[in-house]
Parts: structure tokens; C-alpha cells; sequence
């Protein structure tokens, strides 16, 4: 039973807390008392390193499309590391994964690897401003992009600081250099008029704008039909780049977000899913602008792109594997679990008469405890100041979940995968039921 001081896990905290500040690399993944160390997986389920059995629902926030260890990734994996772990040449693996996905996404025409989303987000910002020769990036206030500095402005803005809806304040993320809120434009999600205002007052600096089309902070909630078409005629208007991070919204439709809203982006960052469950990140896009700022062949490029680990072989051999797998039966299918998920979780919203929204697209699901669906940022900054108790209710449920052994972001994320049946679907809704009925 989680939390118990007498666990394995409560004891790999303790040394943990020695010798990493909060006793751990990535904040996402801690939780109080202590976060569950795990040991092994396998398809939907993960064990700790107390023996204890959950069924995984969150998926490495994504990136374990077909869940843990799929005999054919692990195949991919183990033979390529026969073969070759990294190298300083490129491989075949690559060139497949390039093709795969340049074919799957009408925005990707080129594609270069990365190792992480944060740096596919860097450089499209890179990539966007070196072909443009301009220095402004705009983004939606409250989304998160990763790490990189310019992504980091106004994520979570203390309201102190954010300014009128109307002409936002660029607010840095803690430890980037201040100065970058100068080259940072912010935009309120689906606020065509100002948003279109605040962007032509920039036109002549603004390299690109980048949109995660499906935000996590708002519960997977599509951006707007007319907020997406207004971005796409503002940047073609002022001479800029339209940026989709697709990191993860990728798993919103067979070819994307992009595919599923009918909108091609100029650049898109990638991430998560396409590495099979290894490392990765991704830039890609239309051919003249990735060519215009990577290409080495003419001599200098505009944008260096080095790395390591860019493309090492092993991530490209899982990603291969996963992709191909992840073909329209198998989206159609993890989107159709997603539906009874949300169907589901909404009929014991009503059966437990709890303050809370079920949102969500294809394979990703939200419960958000708060009755009114946020449409902005500031809505949601609103509705939790208005709602003390969403948080410990969001923590309750988490914690009642993980103790009745189910794994979801702490927030309320599902994210599926296709080692998922109907039957695990079902018992996820039914123990979300109880612990909702508890609170
Ligand atoms: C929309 C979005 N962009 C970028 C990133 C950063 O990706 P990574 O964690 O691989 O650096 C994430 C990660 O969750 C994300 O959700």
C-alpha cells in the first residue's frame, strides 16, 4: 500500500535526496511523501521496486505509443545493439525514420534528428530565425514547449506580472536570461482579435510564431478553427514562420494535428512518440526552409545543428519499429480507447456529482477538477484560485489511483497505448469511480 515508510521505494528516496537536490532529475515525475522507483514493464503494466503490479497510464507522458518493451521494438533494439550503439557516420535507420516521418506529416518535407523535444523546439526558434533573419518568436501564454529559454517565457506567469489579456507581458522562465522576454511576443489562446492586433504591431521583427495545437494545461483541448487559420494568414502576412509543436499532439491525428486541423505549419517540433520509447526530439518542414538554414553542402549553414547523440542509432531502430506499427488501424483503435476512457470517466463525474471536466482528443484524456473548462490560462489560474480544494482533490485521486494500482499523470493525465484493452479501460473508470465517490 502507497505511501509506506517501510517500502523499497521510500528508502531509494532517502539516498535519492543525498545526492539530487528533491532527490531526482526530472520534476514531472516527483510526487510527495515519494515517488514509486519502478523495476520492470511490460505491455500496459509496470512493476515497482516493492513487487507491487499497476496498469500504466500515462506512458512516459506519451511517448510509450505501444507501451512497455514491445516484442518487436525490443527486437529492433536488441539488434541494432549487435550491431552498432552510436557512431560519429550516419545509418540507414536514420534515412527510414526520416522517411516515415516526412510521409506521414504534409508539414514535414525535411526533418533532422534531435535528442529531445526541447531541443526540436529550440530549433525550430533557431531554424525560424535564421531563415528570416528576424529575432521574435510569439507563443500562447501558459504553453509549455520544454526548456529552451524562448520557450520558457510566460509558462506559468505569476498574475502579478502578465499584464491586460490585451497586450500580455512576456514573462522569463526562472534561471533564462531576462532580456529574452524582448524577443518573446504572448498571445491568449483563441483570442483571434487581439491575438491578430498584438502580431501585426511585431510583423516587421517576427521570425515565427509556434502553437502546440492540443495545450496539456487546458486539458488537451484543441486550439480553435479560427485561431489556428488567423495564425496561419498572420505569419504568412508578415513574412514569418507558423511553428506547430507537435512534441505531442503528434497523437492527435494519423498525420498530426496538422493532419487532423487541416492547417500545414511552416516548421514542426517533434518528440516523444517517434523515438519508440527512446530518446528523441525532431525539426522538420517545408524543403527551402530546412535546406535554407541546415543544408551544409554550400559551405557555412546559416544554423549549425551538432549533437552527439543526434540520430544515434538505437533510438532511430526503436522509432522505426513503433512507427511502423502505428499505422491508421492501430491510431483508429487508440483513439476509439480514448473515447470509451472519456465516456467513461464522465458518466462517474455525474455518478459521484464532483466539480470536475473530462476533456481530451484521440489517445490523451484530461480530468480537470474544476467544473468550468478553463478556455485560457488565466481561466484556469482563475477557476484553481476560485476552487482551493481542486488541487487536493486532483492529489487525492491520484494518490487513490496509484494505491489501487493505476499510474495517470498527477495532474489527471491519461495518455493510452495500444498495449491497453477495453477491459483496462474499464477498470481504470471504475476505480476513478470509487476514489472520486471518496473525496
Ligand atoms: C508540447 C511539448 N513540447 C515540448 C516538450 C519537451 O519535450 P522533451 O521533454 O522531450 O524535451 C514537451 C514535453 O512534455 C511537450 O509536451
Amino acid at each position: 500500500m502507497y505511501p509506506s515508510n517501510e517500502s523499497r521505494s521510500a528508502a531509494l528516496y532517502e539516498r535519492a535526496l543525498r545526492v539530487m537536490p528533491g532527490g531526482n532529475s526530472r520534476h514531472t515525475v516527483y510526487f510527495p511523501p515519494y515517488p514509486i522507483y519502478a523495476v520492470r514493464a511490460e505491455g500496459a503494466r509496470v512493476w515497482d521496486a516493492d513487487g507491487v503490479e499497476r496498469l500504466d497510464f500515462i506512458n512516459n507522458y506519451s511517448s510509450l505509443i505501444h507501451g512497455h518493451n514491445h516484442p518487436r521494438i525490443v527486437e529492433a533494439i536488441i539488434s541494432q545493439a549487435g550491431r552498432l550503439l552510436s557512431v560519429a557516420m550516419p545509418t540507414e535507420e536514420e534515412v527510414r525514420l526520416a522517411e516515415i516521418v516526412c510521409d506521414r506529416l504534409p508539414g514535414v518535407e525535411q526533418v533532422r534528428f534531435t535528442n529531445s523535444g526541447t531541443e526540436g523546439v529550440m530549433f525550430a526558434f533557431k531554424a525560424a530565425r535564421g531563415f528570416t533573419g528576424r529575432s521574435k518568436i510569439a507563443k500562447v501564454e501558459g504553453a509549455y514547449h520544454g526548456s529552451d529559454d524562448t520557450a520558457s517565457v510566460s509558462v506559468a506567469p505569476d498574475p502579478r506580472r502578465w499584464g491586460s489579456a490585451q497586450a500580455p507581458a512576456s514573462v522569463p522562465g526562472g534561471g533564462s536570461a531576462p532580456h529574452v522576454s524582448e524577443d518573446v511576443v504572448v498571445l491568449i489562446m483563441n483570442d483571434v482579435e487581439a491575438s491578430r492586433r498584438i502580431l501585426r504591431a511585431h510583423a516587421e521583427d517576427l521570425a515565427g510564431v509556434i502553437l502546440d495545437p492540443l495545450p496539456s494545461h487546458l486539458g488537451y483541448e484543441a486550439a480553435t478553427p479560427d485561431f489556428v487559420a488567423m495564425l496561419r494568414e498572420e505569419t504568412s502576412r508578415a513574412g514569418a514562420l507558423l511553428i506547430f509543436d507537435e512534441v505531442y499532439s503528434f497523437r492527435m491525428g494519423f498525420k498530426g494535428a496538422q493532419g487532423a486541423l487541416g492547417v500545414t505549419p511552416d516548421l514542426t517540433a517533434l518528440g516523444k512518440v517517434i523515438g519508440g520509447g527512446l530518446p528523441i526530439g525532431a525539426v522538420g518542414g517545408r524543403e527551402d526552409i530546412m535546406s535554407g538554414v541546415f543544408d551544409p553542402r554550400p559551405g557555412r549553414p546559416r544554423v549549425g545543428h551538432g549533437g552527439t547523440f543526434n540520430a544515434n542509432p538505437m533510438t532511430m531502430a526503436a522509432g522505426v519499429a513503433a512507427m511502423e506499427m502505428f499505422d491508421e488501424t492501430a491510431f483508429n483503435r487508440l483513439s476509439a480507447l480514448g473515447e470509451r476512457l472519456r465516456t467513461g470517466l464522465r458518466e462517474a463525474v455525474s455518478i459521484a456529482r464532483v466539480p470536475a471536466t473530462v476533456r481530451g482528443a484521440a489517445s490523451m484524456t484530461s480530468l480537470m477538477h474544476i467544473a468550468d473548462p478553463p478556455a485560457t490560462y488565466r481561466d484556469l489560474v482563475a477557476s484553481m484560485q476560485a476552487n482551493p480544494k481542486a488541487r487536493e482533490r486532483a492529489q487525492s485521486v491520484f494518490q487513490q489511483l496509484l494505491s489501487r494500482g493505476v499510474i495517470i499523470g498527477a495532474p489527471g493525465l491519461f495518455v493510452l497505448s495500444t498495449a491497453l484493452t477495453e477491459a483496462d479501460i474499464d477498470k481504470a473508470v471504475d476505480i476513478t469511480l470509487e476514489a472520486l465517490r471518496r473525496i
